[in-house]
């Protein structure tokens, strides 16, 4: 396995790389950090370079000052991390939830940069009102208290209830993941998330082939939601996931998979 640190300016990545071949950047959901894509990293690079950052403030990532933590940071940052990478070809860019809000903001300002886009378990549209102010007051509690009374909350949410029941251990590692992660990082990105634009009017622009994959039992990112969003990109699949929430990739790693070899035409 190779982790490298990698400089973006005012802080220091950390990213595994690992394989060779046309490169496939796998961006990490909220709070949370590359070892969600283990599976996904496992299959893939014996096809691909496959390139999984933790995102600056996650994971092993240098943490950050208070303040925002916008999309639009994330992806300035993984542009000059595939600079300093040398990745000078367009690379396939899969995020999940959080890691697709920064898609957006990487396909409006290093489009590019990207041959294709796999969403997973994510939207296009803003945060209401009512979901934005929750976010700021998650945010005031996170910095008072700390993240451990995050965890239980968000895994009820993250995982499909068959999930929780009888694969323990994918859900103890990624509530491990969550209680090291700094509170003021974690409340930075609450503010980039729920500062966030409404891209649901721009993804008839997005002109490269786009795969949409949502868990069938996700209850933040609805399947309906998700297909609805999917009819509107010009090119596009829309892929339901049996067994799994939100976090399909991590939860049903063989039906992803799957998807991600029709989409590039590679057996893994
Ligand atoms: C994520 O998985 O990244 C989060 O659910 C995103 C969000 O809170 O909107």
């Amino acid at each position: 396995m190779t982790i490298e640190s990698v400089d973006v300016g005012d802080v220091k990545l950390s990213v595994r790389v690992e394989g060779s071949g046309a490169p496939l950047l796998l961006v990490h959901g909220f709070p949370l950090d590359h070892t969600m894509w283990n599976q996904q990293i496992r299959a893939w690079k014996e096809s691909f370079l496959v390139i999984a950052p933790d995102l600056r403030g996650f994971g092993r990532s240098q943490t950050i000052g208070k303040g925002r933590l916008s999309m639009t940071r994330f992806a300035d940052d993984l542009a000059v991390l595939l600079d300093q990478l040398k990745v000078d070809v367009p690379v396939v860019f899969c995020g999940l939830s959080m890691g697709g809000y920064i898609a957006w903001e990487f396909w409006q300002r290093h489009r590019r940069k990207i041959s294709e886009l796999v969403l997973c378990d994510t939207r296009a549209a803003a945060d209401a009102d009512v979901v934005r102010h929750g976010r700021y007051e998650m945010a005031n509690r996170v910095l008072n208290e700390g993240v451990a009374f995050l965890v239980d909350g968000m895994v009820e949410k993250l995982f499909a209830e068959s999930t929780r029941r009888q694969c323990s251990d994918i859900v103890t590692k990624m509530a491990d993941v969550m209680r090291r992660t700094s509170p003021i990082a974690v409340a930075a990105a609450l503010h980039g998330m729920a500062e966030r634009l409404d891209m649901t009017d721009q993804l008839r622009n997005i002109d490269v082939p786009v795969r949409v994959i949502c868990g069938a039992e996700d209850v933040l990112t609805s399947p309906a939601e998700m297909q609805a969003m999917a009819s509107l990109f010009p090119i596009a699949s829309f892929h339901l996931i049996p067994d799994a929430g939100h976090m399909a990739p991590l939860e049903n790693p063989t039906a992803v998979n799957r998807v991600l070899s029709e989409s590039t035409n590679t057996t893994p």
